[in-house]
């Protein structure tokens, strides 16, 4: 089953906004695969954005997601990568669509609630850099059968 990486940033732990986003998670079909609130350090923030250094919104983008805890998870199902990422609306607010996350909450690029995955590649390498294998489980659950053949 494909993994996605998932991280509220710390405006949606501030804003209150954690309950509601994984509401929205549990209810398109994810399954939970793993979960942590954490304090991302500097090596953890530049590692996360390494394909963006160099740029100029790379520093501002690291102290953000350190500013403040964050949620890290890791969300599996058919196309998880593809399907979070619509979930989760354009990088800028502006275009996100109006139903989603980033569109129904989001105000600007510098404060954008939530990071995805933008491939299965992507995935892999995020997950390992924020989970053991061992923190993320495996199991049946009551429903699996209606959510996709
Ligand atoms: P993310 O990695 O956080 O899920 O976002 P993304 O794939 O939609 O966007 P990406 O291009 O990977 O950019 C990473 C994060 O950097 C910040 N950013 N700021 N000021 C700017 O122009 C700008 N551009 C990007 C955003 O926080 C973006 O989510
Ligand atoms: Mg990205």
């Amino acid at each position: 089953m494909e993994k996605t990486f998932i991280m509220l940033k710390p405006d949606a732990v501030q804003r209150g906004l954690v309950g509601e986003i994984i509401a929205r998670f549990e209810k398109k079909g994810f399954k939970l695969a793993g979960m942590k609130f954490i304090q991302v350090d500097r090596a953890l923030a530049e590692a996360h954005y390494a394909e963006h250094r160099g740029k100029g919104f790379f520093e501002p983008t690291v102290a953000y997601i350190m500013s403040s805890p964050v949620v890290a998870m890791v969300w599996q199902g058919k196309n998880a990568v593809a399907l979070a990422r619509q979930l989760m609306g354009s990088t800028k607010p502006v275009e996100a669509s109006p139903g989603s996350i980033r569109g129904m909450y989001g105000m600007d690029v510098s404060r954008n609630i939530i990071h995805g995955s933008d491939s299965v590649t992507s995935a892999e390498r995020e997950i390992a850099l924020y989970f053991k294998p061992e923190e993320l489980i495996d199991y049946p659950k009551v429903g699996d059968e209606w959510l996709s053949e």
